[in-house]
């Protein structure tokens, strides 16, 4: 899968983690920074991933900063794009089964490495359920969306 990765100072150590795990596991990574621990503004990466994703040149983005909150704030912001925050592999299965989430936000923070690792795993290998009930409500957020 084509996958976005992003990050600040705050999680420059697990998203390089993450890259190498993912690029191991054959997905194609396409790295938006940041590159070292040099302080910067997580709005710029997540931004940058984002837009990525909502130009289909990525299918999924992953974004990653001290809390996860700055970065899903962020990507929230651009078009089409359903960034989860997630702590936890129950939420990473369910956001992807009922939101369809094309993002997915973390915190090197407020999570351990192996969490991530699951959460990642999980989010990426879970399908959306494609119920209609479901379907109606993404719908209903894309109208909110069209609508701001
Ligand atoms: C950076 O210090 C920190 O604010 C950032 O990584 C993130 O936690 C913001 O939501």
């Amino acid at each position: 899968m084509k996958i976005a990765l992003g990050c600040d100072h705050g999680a420059y150590e697990y998203k390089e983690i993450i890259k190498e795990m993912l690029t191991k596991e054959g997905h194609e990574i396409m790295d938006f920074g940041t590159y070292d621990t040099a302080s910067c503004d997580y709005p710029d990466f997540a931004y940058a991933c984002a837009k990525s994703v909502s130009r289909g040149e990525n299918e999924r983005g992953i974004v990653i900063c001290g809390t996860g909150i700055g970065v899903s704030i962020t990507a929230n912001k651009v078009k089409g794009i359903r960034c989860a925050l997630c702590s936890e592999s129950v939420s990473a299965k369910l956001t992807r089964e009922h939101n369809d989430s094309n993002m997915l936000a973390m915190g090197q923070r407020t999570i351990g490495i192996e969490v991530m690792k699951d959460i990642v795993h999980v989010w990426l290998n879970t399908p959306f359920s494609g119920e209609a009930r479901h379907q109606a409500r993404i719908a209903k957020i894309h109208a909110i969306e069209a609508s701001e």
